[in-house]
């Protein structure tokens, strides 16, 4: 029975208050801040109890340790961007509270993004008694304890995994990212990058594709990316030989892209306009539509998963998990599209797991070291059903 401070009032955040608020067992009472106040009593209304709401600057610490220290929630959970991970680590640290986010921190004038700058607080957070769950949405996040499940369940060692990430959903608008835009171009622009047989290797951004056909969905193109929790699950994985990262991307999203790219609408820069100093992609994201905003008429599904083959008692063995998840369902739940749900949702799981003891550490962590299995039973519980199918 706790407090909880949910930071960042987007799409993200907005499922983790439905889905906060729909368990007050665990999670007794909610504050929700964000830098504007208003998308907070947007979320507030829509809510079945009522929750206290505040508005932040999460990019300066004192802000956000005045804040605790007047909500003293036990968990801090980050739903704003990657640029406020280390600040908002910085605060619970000097308050004495758990953290948890979704997307490792990468510096604004920089799209680079890894997990040293937080694996760096590790032995502060041990000392203090702390614990920090970093990266614990979908993809990072499940598909990183999909990993920990099939090593517990399925292989005695995996060699290789492919997590492929398809939306093939249809919002309507000619050009929209399904997450804060400035922080995806940023991601799928970068150049693509896996890991094989003890080496990183980098490939030109989404030049390497091939087509899968994903379960409840068809055949659709999927491109190499490089994705954060790869540098985690390397770490993790014994035994490991090769990981990949895949996504879906339609032609229009692909030529709208490229042509917002050579035009320069996607630097990161300060270019001069008329006497004032602007980043290309900030002022790309404020003419974009909010992802929180997709829902209403999203229709489709996603499917994210993971391919695994390595070996079990000798044989080679070969297990695929995913979860399907429907737009316009999540929708209906808790007025937000797929992308949104299926990042809010496990990361209102990782939540519930700390504040129940049932994950518990002194340090900073990634997901798959813990057990999967409390994990993989609240997502069946939860809205993320997931299915396995042994193929050898
Ligand atoms: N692991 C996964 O599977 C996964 C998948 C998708 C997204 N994500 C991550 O989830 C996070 C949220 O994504 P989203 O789609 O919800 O984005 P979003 O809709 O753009 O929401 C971000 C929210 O953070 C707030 N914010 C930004 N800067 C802030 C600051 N300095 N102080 C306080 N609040 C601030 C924004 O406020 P304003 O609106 O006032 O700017 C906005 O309400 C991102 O970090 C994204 O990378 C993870």
């Amino acid at each position: 029975m706790s407090k909880v401070l949910i930071i960042g009032a987007g799409g993200v955040g907005g499922v983790v208050a439905h889905k906060c608020a729909g368990a007050p067992e665990v999670f007794r009472e909610i504050c929700m801040a964000s830098r504007t106040l208003a998308k907070c009593e947007r979320i507030r209304d829509q809510l079945p109890r009522s929750i206290d709401i505040a508005r932040v600057d999460a990019d300066n610490p004192a802000e956000v340790v005045a804040l605790i220290k007047t909500h003293r929630p036990r968990l801090v959970m980050n739903m704003a961007l990657p640029y406020q991970d280390l600040s908002i680590m910085e605060a619970c640290l000097a308050t004495g509270v758990d953290y948890l986010d979704t997307a490792n921190y990468e510096p604004p004038d920089e799209a680079r993004f890894c997990y040293k700058w937080q694996w760096d607080y590790h032995e502060q957070f041990k000392e203090l008694g702390l614990m920090a769950l970093l990266g614990c949405g979908f993809d990072p996040g499940v598909t990183n304890v999909f990993c920990a499940y099939a090593l517990k369940h399925h292989f005695d060692e995996i060699h290789h995994v492919d997590i492929m990430d398809c939306n093939a959903g249809d919002h309507g608008h000619p050009f929209a990212t399904n997450f804060n835009p400035e922080i995806n171009i940023r991601e799928i622009t970068q150049r693509g990058r896996y890991w094989e047989n003890g080496q990183w290797h980098e490939t030109e951004p989404l030049s390497e594709h091939k087509t899968f056909d994903f379960p409840g969905i068809g055949p659709r193109e999927m491109y190499l990316l490089y994705h954060e929790e790869l540098e985690s699950l390397v770490k993790h994985l014994p035994g490991l030989k090769r990981i990949r990262f895949w996504m879906t991307f339609g032609q229009e999203y692909l030529t709208h892209l490229r042509v917002l790219q050579n035009v320069g609408m996607t630097r990161i820069d300060p270019v001069d306009y008329e006497g004032n100093k602007i980043v290309p992609l900030k002022f790309l994201k404020t003419v974009l539509p909010e992802p929180s905003s997709l829902g209403e008429n999203y229709h489709g599904k996603t499917n994210i998963g993971c391919m695994l083959e390595g070996i079990k008692d000798g044989r080679p063995r070969k297990v695929y998990i995913y979860n399907i998840c429907d737009h316009a369902e999540c929708y209906r739940e808790v007025k937000a599209q797929a992308v949104s749900y299926t990042t809010g949702v496990p990361a209102m799981i990782g939540g519930m797991l700390m504040l129940t003891g049932v994950w518990r550490g002194q340090g900073v962590f990634n997901v798959e070291q813990f057990d999967p299995d409390p994990f993989m039973e609240q997502l069946n519980q939860c809205g993320l059903p997931w299915v396995e199918q042994v193929l050898v």
